[in-house]
């Protein structure tokens, strides 16, 4: 499904793979919106994007923020959210009120845009649901984060089968990308990759007819099998990357 005139509505589309995406989308001829909640960064992306292009503040977590934007805004071709945010850090130090904020913008914003974004499509439109690679298995000291997009990969496929075909669903499964959010990260990452070439892939991606985006291959198979793996030599390999 790719389309010169679609419409393409981003929340997360300042910053990071948002943003990247939303240039991507824009180059090839989609009018697009992006959504975040500084209104500055948002300013800022779209003159970035290029003129034409529409930015609106909302906050996944705020329901009505998100219901008038699409109202403003759609129907739309895509809906894309990639708004999360990360805390990193042993459970032990974690602040519980920095935790609670986790939760809500990653699980319970994604349920927002999914639920109210899915009444604001046209009819087989994309809606896209942004997972991690940090999903796929438990991994010391991301353990909130990390349980978060473990969520949004099960309510992916739960939606998947209850919306299609009316609602075109999709979860992209990103492994490590230079942005502000990877920025906190004190550790080597393996494969990391600037969000140009990690928009090139969604987008490919999301022409094409998989439901699941993952990508890069060499850190998403290894994880894949540690999931597979007999718990006992699973939790011995997760315990080396503790640090
Ligand atoms: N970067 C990676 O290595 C990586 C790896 C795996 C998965 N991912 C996932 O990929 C997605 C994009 O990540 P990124 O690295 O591009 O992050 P990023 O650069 O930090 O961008 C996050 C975007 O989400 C917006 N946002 C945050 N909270 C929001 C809220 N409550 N309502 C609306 N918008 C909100 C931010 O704008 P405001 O702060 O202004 O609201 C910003 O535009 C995320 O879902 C992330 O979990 C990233």
């Amino acid at each position: 499904m790719a389309k010169k005139d679609e419409k393409i509505w981003i929340i997360g589309g300042s910053s990071g793979i948002g943003e990247a995406l939303a240039q991507k989308f824009a180059a090839r001829g989609a009018l697009v919106v992006i959504s975040g909640r500084n209104k500055d960064d948002l300013a800022a992306a779209l003159a970035r994007i290029g003129s034409g292009h529409h930015a609106i503040a909302a906050d996944a977590t705020d329901r009505n923020s998100i219901e008038e934007a699409a109202a403003l805004h759609g129907p739309f071709d895509r809906i894309i959210t990639t708004a999360a945010i990360y805390d990193p850090g042993a459970v032990g130090k974690a602040d519980a009120d920095e935790a609670a904020k986790v939760f809500a913008v990653n699980l319970t914003g994604t349920f927002n845009v999914a639920q109210i974004g899915a009444r604001h499509l046209r009819p087989g439109g994309q809606l896209v649901l942004f997972g991690s690679a940090a999903a796929i298995f438990g991994l010391p000291n991301g353990q909130v984060y990390s349980a978060t997009k473990a969520g949004i990969v099960n309510f992916a496929q739960s939606l998947r089968t209850e919306l299609w075909p009316e609602v075109d669903v999709r979860l992209v499964t990103p492994g490590f990308v230079r942005t502000p959010l990877t920025d906190k990260n004190n550790f080597a990452m393996p494969g990391l990759m600037e969000p140009e070439a990690a928009a090139a892939r969604i987008l490919a991606g999301l022409d094409g007819k998989s439901f699941e985006i993952a990508f890069p291959r060499r850190l998403i198979w290894p994880l894949k099998l540690l999931g597979v793996l007999p718990h006992r030599l699973a939790f011995w390999i997760a315990a080396r990357m503790r640090g």
